[in-house]
């Protein structure tokens, strides 16, 4: 589990581009995975050494960028619906010299189809849609691939869902609470649930037989 030493350690490494980027994205209000999130993420990749990946919410690229800088060797598919967020990831990943590990694919998630298998299938678009994006991306998952799933607690709502004003933003909980329940309940996957990790990350890995 990352603690803080981890943290520290990617600002370290971050460079000055990287900082500026992620900089910009906090002040413009773009969404861009916690610093706990992203050290487990990049954690991950390095200890299961992933190197064919998926992320499913592009934004301006930050993530991306991150998860390339591991390793030359890695490759990641991308994908993002909203043009201005992809022109801006293109140019960023352009500048950092990533353009030939980074594939940024402009377009609606649930329309995008491939033969690719993955090693890390990431997944941080619309969270009323991870089940959907689950079962899409299964059948490019490789035996022994993961998908991490970011905002699973999404700030810890998913433990105050009934006092939750807004009818649209509790129904976006609820169905983020049975997301939860239903890959929980479903004996096709192992998943690990780190609640406590930046806004909640869940792994899910398919089951091996006989466990
Ligand atoms: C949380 S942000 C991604 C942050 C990025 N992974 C990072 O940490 O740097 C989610 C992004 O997914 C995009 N998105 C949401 N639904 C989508 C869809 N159906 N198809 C493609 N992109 C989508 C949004 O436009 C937004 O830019």
């Amino acid at each position: 589990m990352p603690g803080l030493h981890h943290i520290r350690q990617i600002d370290d490494a971050m460079s000055f581009e990287t900082k500026q980027i992620k900089e910009k994205a906090l002040k413009e209000g773009v969404p861009i995975i916690k610093d706990e999130g992203l050290a487990f993420l990049l954690n991950w990749i390095k200890e299961k050494g992933c190197k064919d990946i998926l992320e499913l919410g592009t934004a301006v690229g930050y993530s991306a960028i991150q998860m390339a800088g591991l390793d030359e060797d890695i490759h990641i598919d991308t994908l993002e619906k909203v043009k201005e967020m992809y022109d801006q990831a293109i140019r960023n990943i352009a500048e950092e010299g990533l353009s030939g590990q980074i594939d940024v694919h402009f377009g609606a998630i649930e329309d995008y189809a491939t033969d690719r298998m993955y090693d890390l299938i990431f997944v941080d678009a619309a969270k009323a849609q991870y089940g959907r994006y689950m079962e899409q991306f299964l059948p490019n998952l490789k035996k022994d691939g993961a998908m991490i799933f970011d905002n699973t607690v999404f700030h810890g709502l998913i433990w105050d869902v009934e006092n939750i004003g807004s009818r649209n933003l509790r129904n976006l909980v609820r169905k983020i609470i049975k997301f939860r329940e239903f890959v929980h309940n479903d004996d096709r996957f192992d998943i690990m649930m780190f609640d406590n990790i930046g806004d909640g990350i869940l792994v899910l890995t398919w089951r091996k037989s006989g466990t």
